[in-house]
């Protein structure tokens, strides 16, 4: 009887420690010689395991800043990042480069394919760099996204929407453990995003990674577990 009471903490402290990514009191201010652009001001946010949350906000309200600091493409002013119990905020430039490497990926809005690679090349490149390129995974990748047909194509041979679905094979290939992607509907129009959209969810419950994505789009952000938004520098409260 006495145990009761511990016993029935412990899954909520589990819960916390297994959050995928934490964000707390996040901050940057960019300086020009124009002067100083504060854009973060204090976010805080969280994502599970196998959870997707569509990061909103309007123009210039610090979304892609977000996503870059996360993706550990640049450094905070202060505040925390924590990415499966790694603290990215801590991290050198080398221990940031592991962790792009072996944890994350960034889908963006232009497709970034590289033009002189063929398509199964391009979906393999980043899980052969990583050293973690699986043969069997990249295949159902493949064969999910409806990508078959176009393997021996060239990047400027595919339609906008082909070329986002071989990105996302390209990022979901080394099997992140987060997946980060910068309005990758921006260039697609509504139908073809809705079909992106759909086959980006099924490949991401494949994973059972984490998915946090940009959009405009109240439409597709309907379409995610979770909707924030950016506003004055900090996440609105829902
Ligand atoms: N490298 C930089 N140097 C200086 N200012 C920057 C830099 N990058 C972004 N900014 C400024 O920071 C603010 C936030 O930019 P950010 O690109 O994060 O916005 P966003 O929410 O992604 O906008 P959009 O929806 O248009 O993509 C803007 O005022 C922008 O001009
Ligand atoms: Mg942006």
């Amino acid at each position: 009887m006495t145990v009761a009471a511990p016993a029935l903490q412990a899954p909520e402290a589990a819960s916390a420690a297994q959050k995928l990514l934490r964000v707390s009191r996040l901050t940057k201010t960019y300086e020009t010689p124009q002067g100083r652009i504060p854009v973060l001001r204090g976010v805080d946010l969280a994502l599970a395991r196998g959870e997707s949350m569509a990061l909103m906000g309007e123009s210039g309200s610090g979304k892609s800043t977000l996503l870059h600091l996360v993706g550990g493409l640049d450094a905070a002013d202060s505040g925390e990042i924590v990415i499966d119990g790694v603290e990215v905020t801590k991290l050198s430039d080398g221990g940031r480069a592991e962790l792009r490497r072996e944890t994350l990926a960034v889908v963006f809005q232009q497709f970034n394919l590289i033009p002189s690679l063929t398509i199964r090349a391009n979906v393999a490149f980043q899980a052969r760099l990583a050293g973690r390129f699986d043969a069997a995974w990249t295949d159902e990748l493949i064969r999910r996204l409806g990508l078959e047909k176009l393997l021996e194509r060239y990047p400027e041979q595919l339609s906008g929407g082909q070329q986002q679905r071989a990105a996302i094979g390209r990022a979901l290939a080394v099997r992140p453990r987060l997946l980060l992607a910068d309005e990758p509907t921006g260039n697609l129009d509504e139908a073809t995003a809705d079909e992106f959209m759909a086959l980006a969810l099924d490949v991401v419950a494949a994973t059972g990674c984490g998915f946090l994505m940009v959009t405009h789009s109240e439409r597709l952000a309907a379409k995610l577990q979770q909707r924030v938004r950016l506003s004055s520098g900090v996440i609105d409260a829902p």
